[in-house]
C-alpha cells in the first residue's frame, strides 16, 4: 500500500476517462506518482479489471511493462454515494490508509453529501479535496459551497481550474515579472487592448444536460477566461507565496467591469441537441475594463464559444503604435497561445534589407512543438501540487467570488435578451464582430 491514495469519485465519467487517467499515467511515466494508489469510485459494475481496461483504452500505453506497473496501482470500488449502506462500505474500505486526496469529478449536487461523509473517514495522514468547476452557479451558491467545504476540510480544499495547469498560463507571470523588457510597458500608456479568446470547433459532446444548465458564461468566462485575465492584469504580488499571488489576482478581479458591449450567441441546431427550446448561450463576446490606474481605458475583449470555425486559445496583447521618424509603426503584438500549440510570439517593426517601409516580423518560441520536451498535462501538474499541499495553481475563494460578481454584472447587461443565432463552423454571431478586435473575425 502506498502512503498516498487518490480517491477518484466519478471514475467512470467523461472527465476521468478523457483527462484524469491520461494525466495520471503521463505523470507516472515521468516519475511523479511513485507513491500513489488510485481508487476509482463509481456506480457502474466495472470491477478493478474493468477499470483497468477502460484506463488502458484512455491512456493508450506504448509499453506493456510500464503499463503493468501503473495498472497494479489502480483499484475500483463500486459505490452509490446516494445510498447509505454503500457509502458506509466505501468509508470502511478507506479507513486506516495514510494520506487521502479526494477528487470530486461528479455532479456538483453530490458535493455536500460526499464531503460530509468522507471527512469522517479515520485515516492517519492528511485529507485534501479537489473539486471541479463550476464552483456553484452564482455568488450565493459559491459562498455556500465554500462554507460547507471549509467546515469539513478547513483550508485543505483545492478548487481546480485546469487552465492554471497549462504551461503557457503558468508562464504569463514569469513572462511579465522576470523580464524587465515587459513590466515598464505593461500599462495603458503602451497597451492598446487585450484579447482573451477561447474558440472551440466542437459542441458540447456528452455533457449536454450539464452544459444547458450552465452556458458559456459560467462554463468558460467565470473560470478560465477570467483566470487568464487576472494573470495578465494583476499588480506584482508582494511575495511569490501562493497566498500573496492569490491576493493580487483577487484584487484585480474585483476591479473588472463589463461594458455595455456583451453578445450572447447560440449555434443553430443546439436546441434540437438539447431536445427543447432553450436560451442557454454557447457563445459569449464582451468588452470589459479594469478599473485601476494601470489599465485606465484599456479594453479587454473576452470571447469564447462552441462550434466555431476553429479550435484555438490565445491571449493577445496589442501595443499602441509608436512613431519612427515620420512613419507610424504597425502595432506590435505579444501572443500567448495555449491551444492547439503552447507558444509565445512577439511581432516587431523592422525593415527588410534594402527596403524603406516598415514591416511586422514575428519572433516565436513554441514550447510544445519540441517533441523531446517533457510536457506535463494540466491535471498531472494539479494532482502533483495537491499531493504536495501547494496551492499556487489552484483558484482561491476570494478569486472565485470576485469572478461570480463579474458574471452577475455581465448577466445584468443581457437580461431578457435571447442569444443571437450563428451557424456552426462560423466565427459567432454577426453582432460580436462589432465588439471584438479578433483579427480573423468574419461573423
Ligand atoms: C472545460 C469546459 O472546463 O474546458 C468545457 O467545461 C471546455 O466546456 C473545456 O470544452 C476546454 O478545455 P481545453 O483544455 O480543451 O481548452
Amino acid at each position: 500500500m502506498s502512503n498516498n491514495t487518490l480517491v477518484l469519485f466519478g471514475a467512470t465519467g467523461d472527465l476521468a476517462q478523457r483527462k484524469l487517467m491520461p494525466a495520471l499515467w503521463h505523470g507516472f511515466l515521468h516519475g511523479r506518482f511513485d507513491d500513489l494508489d488510485i481508487i476509482g469510485i463509481g456506480r457502474k459494475d466495472w470491477g478493478t479489471n474493468g477499470f483497468r481496461a477502460k484506463a488502458k483504452e484512455a491512456c493508450r500505453p506504448e509499453d506493456e511493462k510500464q503499463w503493468a506497473g501503473f495498472e497494479q496501482r489502480l483499484e475500483f470500488f463500486q459505490a452509490d454515494v446516494e445510498n447509505d449502506a454503500s457509502f458506509d462500505a466505501l468509508c470502511r474500505h478507506l479507513e486506516g490508509r495514510e494520506n487521502l486526496l479526494f477528487m470530486l469529478a461528479t455532479l456538483p449536487e453530490l458535493f455536500p453529501r460526499i464531503s460530509e461523509r468522507i471527512s469522517k473517514i479515520k485515516n492517519v495522514g492528511f485529507q485534501r479535496v479537489m473539486i471541479e468547476k463550476p464552483f456553484g452557479h452564482d455568488l450565493p451558491s459559491a459562498q455556500k459551497l465554500h462554507r460547507l467545504l471549509r467546515k469539513h476540510f478547513g483550508d485543505q480544499v483545492y478548487p481546480i481550474d485546469h487552465y492554471l495547469g497549462k504551461s503557457t498560463v503558468r508562464n504569463i507571470m514569469v513572462l511579465r515579472f522576470s523580464n524587465p523588457v515587459f513590466e515598464p510597458v505593461w500599462n495603458h500608456k503602451y497597451i492598446d487592448n487585450v484579447q482573451i479568446i477561447q474558440s472551440e470547433d466542437q459542441g458540447t459532446s456528452r455533457r449536454i444536460e450539464f452544459y444547458d444548465n450552465t452556458g458559456a458564461l459560467r462554463d468558460m468566462v467565470q473560470s478560465h477566461l477570467l483566470q487568464m485575465l487576472a494573470r495578465v492584469a494583476m499588480e506584482p504580488p508582494k511575495t511569490w507565496s501562493p497566498a500573496s499571488v492569490s491576493r493580487a489576482k483577487a484584487n484585480v478581479l474585483k476591479k473588472v467591469r463589463p461594458s455595455e458591449h456583451v453578445v450572447f450567441g447560440q449555434y443553430n441546431g443546439y436546441e434540437s441537441e438539447v431536445g427543447h427550446p432553450t436560451d442557454t448561450e454557447t457563445f459569449v463576446a464582451l468588452k470589459a475594463f479594469v478599473d485601476s490606474p494601470r489599465w485606465k481605458g484599456v479594453p479587454f475583449y473576452l470571447l469564447t464559444g462552441k462550434k466555431l470555425n476553429k479550435r484555438f486559445a490565445e491571449v493577445i496583447i496589442t501595443f499602441k503604435p509608436a512613431h519612427y521618424m515620420d512613419q507610424q509603426t504597425l502595432k506590435d503584438t505579444l501572443t500567448i497561445t495555449l491551444q492547439p500549440d503552447e507558444k509565445f510570439a512577439l511581432t516587431v517593426n523592422l525593415k527588410e534589407i534594402g527596403q524603406t517601409e516598415l514591416k511586422s516580423f514575428k519572433m516565436e518560441y513554441c514550447q510544445s512543438c519540441d517533441v523531446q520536451t517533457f510536457a506535463p498535462q494540466n491535471y498531472e501538474i494539479l494532482f502533483d501540487e495537491a499531493l504536495k499541499g501547494k496551492k499556487t495553481f489552484f483558484a482561491s475563494w476570494p478569486e472565485i467570488e470576485a469572478c461570480w460578481k463579474f458574471i452577475e454584472a455581465v448577466q445584468s447587461k443581457v437580461s431578457g435578451q435571447k442569444p443571437q443565432p450563428y451557424e456552426p463552423g462560423m466565427s459567432g454571431p454577426q453582432a460580436a464582430g462589432v465588439i471584438t478586435e479578433w483579427k480573423d473575425y468574419v461573423g
